[in-house]
């Protein structure tokens, strides 16, 4: 029997697979589409690399998360899916995997940005990685199931290796980019 608890659960993850619970940008899709998209404006071979190899990471994980809740889900009676409050997503989705948040609404990209500024791509990209990070210790503080627990855990590590590497990215392009006498703004419009 799955208990409340546990659909209760899948449903945080659920929504942390698409919008995360404050509506904000720091579910695996959006993360993958975000990091995906900026890459093409990153200024050198390396950085636009990092951007590439953590987007198409999260989206494994997008596909990791999605088998957590379906596995959680599947065999719900109907008695457990009303006192869990999954009624309103189960009338129009059944335990299907669609991505919108517990209020029905459907995934969209209002929740990333995409600025073609290369330095403030990659201070959107640190701070949604340690949502990522905090949204996951909530997860592990209000989960005690083990098997649900190993694979955040897991995903909670790989997001503090991204938020490393995006700082790593960010040296490295603060040192080519912003003028050494300010430190402020960018080279190429310093002297406006
Ligand atoms: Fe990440």
């Amino acid at each position: 029997m799955i208990s409340t608890k546990k659909v209760l659960i899948s449903i945080i993850i659920f929504n942390f697979y698409t919008f995360a619970q404050s509506g904000g940008p720091d579910g695996e899709l959006s993360a993958s589409l975000r990091y995906l998209s900026q890459r093409y404006t990153m200024p050198t071979a390396q950085t636009k690399g990092i951007l590439n190899d953590i987007g198409t990471e999260e989206l494994a994980h997008l596909e990791m998360v999605g088998a957590i809740v379906y596995q959680l889900t599947r065999d719900l009676d109907s008695k457990i899916v009303k006192e869990s409050g999954f009624g309103d997503y189960f009338i129009n989705h059944s335990t299907g995997v669609y991505p919108a948040n517990s209020n029905g609404s459907p995934f969209n990209a209002f929740c990333l940005a995409v600025s073609g500024d290369p330095i403030t791509d990659l201070n959107e990209d640190l701070a949604a990685e340690q949502k990522a990070r905090a949204t996951y210790d909530n997860i592990l503080r209000l989960s005690d199931d083990p098997d649900v627990n190993d694979v955040i855990k897991f995903l909670r590590a790989r997001e503090v290796v991204h938020y490393q590497r995006f700082g790593e990215a960010l040296r490295l392009l603060e040192e080519d980019l912003r003028p050494k006498k300010t430190g402020v703004g960018m080279k190429d419009c310093d002297n406006k």
